[in-house]
């Protein structure tokens, strides 16, 4: 690995760090993510602490990352600050025990909050490349989330050369930033395959404070095997979608999908791909998930963009021992430019994301428990949601082997609103929810989309409450499901009787 700059070990570069700095890290999902500065910088940190002396940064990544980024600085007690999207369990149990102070963004915004100053001074940018030349061209290995801001914004920059990528990704990126308005100009993407930037992250050479080599895998796990809950949501997006086209709702060369991050998301297009009658398409998306490689391959996805290539280990190795064969099907953009509302409506994108819960009338929780504890954050999802050509919500109708409905009177934390939201699927239905009054919206979410186990018990609410007002809805019966969850473990069973009207 020859090039100009400064070697240094993993553990040189973390005593650079000081005490209540801010990083900005490469990484959106574990692909690409920084690791072995992070995991130096949590040992830093362990022994600081030791020692007697505070030793906190702020994080800022793409979105999630794996254990050596998130994980070891969340265990060594470093994160002062959290944000955007992240799902690492030592985290979460940080950010729901209040020592680590989270707040969520959409991910499309976090580059532009960062560039704006909303978050404060940026001392280091601390990303992983697949190549770097002398000139200050940094490659990004698989993915590029928000690492063109904070290499811009920041004050040094350290770069994680990782050997395990070839330097031939060397074209699979196209990086373009925005200017702050008043000089922001429209994107000039018009179609999801255009280049608009360039292949590398421009940095002024001389902000490189050292390079640290290193050859470690992406943490990226792998995903479950569909199951038949899955398989059956998945179906029914894709016979949604299948019937949309017929009805002349969807053209017929198709349009560019956006799919979300897990199981199902990765189910759903496994589906897609099999559907008869839907046509090869294209994705314009945030995250390329396994599924995607496959439908490459069956000629089922004809080219896909978005910011990351998220897929587990064996399947990038599939796709390193072929690259010539995706470089024309896949490239890798800033977060900023994949979820950019103007890019969602422009090209019509159809948007797919899961929900945690969903209530009656289609505002969806996609990111709280209980509506209190953070699972992993909003992500895309609203960017997405709200922008796009036809907006689904997908989620099995039940939890935690069925103790819990995911339908529910009304969510106990609202990320997307009954306006943002179309469609919404489980393994039950379908509930078509387009020029549907807010009652209308409920009888359809009950019979189509919830279990069984707990349709009369949702129709008994809907029964008891839809006397008078635009929304049928009691305030004091709302959480009565909830409540019950918190004390019994179980929603089943609710009896509206004891409730006032
Ligand atoms: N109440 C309590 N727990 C619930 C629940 C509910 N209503 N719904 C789901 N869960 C739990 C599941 O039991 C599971 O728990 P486990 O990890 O202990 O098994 C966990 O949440 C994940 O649910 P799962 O059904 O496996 O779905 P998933 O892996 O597809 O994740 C989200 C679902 C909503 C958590 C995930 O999609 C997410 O974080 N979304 C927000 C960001 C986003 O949409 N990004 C994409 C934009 S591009």
């Amino acid at each position: 690995m020859s090039h100009g700059y400064k070697k240094l070990t993993a553990e040189q570069a973390a005593e650079l760090i000081q005490n209540g700095e801010t990083i900005g890290f490469s990484g959106f999902t574990p692909a690409g993510a920084a690791k072995a500065v992070p995991s130096a910088i949590a040992a830093k940190a362990s022994k600081e602490h030791a020692a007697g002396r505070p030793f906190k940064v702020g994080v800022v990544t793409g979105a999630s990352t794996g254990p050596m980024l998130d994980g070891a600085l969340a265990k060594a007690e470093a994160v002062a600050w959290r944000t955007p999207y992240q799902s690492n369990a030592d985290l979460r149990k940080g950010i729901n025990n209040g020592s680590i102070r989270f707040f969520d963004m959409h991910l499309s915004m976090t580059p532009q909050a960062v560039n704006y100053g909303f978050l404060g001074k940026f001392q280091w940018a601390i990303v992983e490349a697949a190549d770097i030349t002398d000139n200050g061209e940094i490659v990004p290995s698989t993915s590029v989330g928000a690492s063109p801001t904070f290499c811009h914004v920041a004050d040094k920059i350290i770069v994680e050369l990782n050997s395990a990528h070839p330097k031939t990704l060397r074209g699979f990126h196209d990086i373009y930033e925005p200017a702050n308005p008043p000089h922001r100009q429209p994107i000039p993407i018009v179609k999801p395959s255009d280049r608009v930037g360039t292949p590398y992250i421009k940095v002024d050479p001389k902000k490189i404070v050292g390079v640290v080599e290193t050859n470690l895998a992406d943490e990226t796990k792998g995903f479950d095997a569909p199951d038949p809950v899955t398989d059956q949501i998945g179906q029914n997006v894709a016979d949604f979608l299948a019937a949309e086209m017929k009805a002349g709702r969807i053209p017929k060369e198709f349009l560019p999908i956006q799919s979300g991050v897990g199981n199902i998301a990765n189910a759903v297009l496994g589906s897609l791909g099999k559907h008869p009658d839907i046509p090869p398409f294209e994705m314009f998306t945030e995250v390329v998930q396994d599924a995607v490689i496959d439908l490459m391959r069956s000629g089922k996805v004809k080219f896909a963009t978005g910011t990351s290539l998220t897929v587990s280990g064996e399947k990038l190795k599939e796709v390193y021992s072929d690259l010539e064969f995706f470089r024309p099907r896949l490239l890798l953009r800033p977060q900023e430019i994949t979820n950019h509302p103007e890019m969602v409506r422009r090209l019509g994108i159809i948007t797919v994301n899961t929900a945690i819960e969903a209530d009656l009338f289609g505002n969806i929780n996609s990111t709280h428990v209980m509506g209190k504890n953070l699972m992993n954050g909003i992500g895309g999802s609203g960017d997405f949601t709200r922008n796009g050509y036809i907006s689904i919500f997908t989620c099995p109708s039940v939890a935690k082997g069925g103790k819990i409905s995911t339908i529910v009177p009304l969510v106990s934390h609202a990320d997307h609103s009954e306006h943002s939201v179309q469609v919404l699927i489980t393994e039950q239905g379908i509930a078509d929810l387009r020029c549907k009054t807010p009652e209308e919206r409920a009888v359809l979410i009950i019979e189509k989309c919830a279990h069984p186990d707990y349709r009369p018990q949702l129709l008994a609410y809907l029964e008891r409450y839809r006397r008078e007002g635009h929304v049928p809805q009691s305030l004091s019966a709302a959480f009565a499901m909830h409540e019950q969850f918190e004390s019994t473990s179980d929603m089943r069973g609710v009896e509206w009787d004891k409730f006032g009207d």
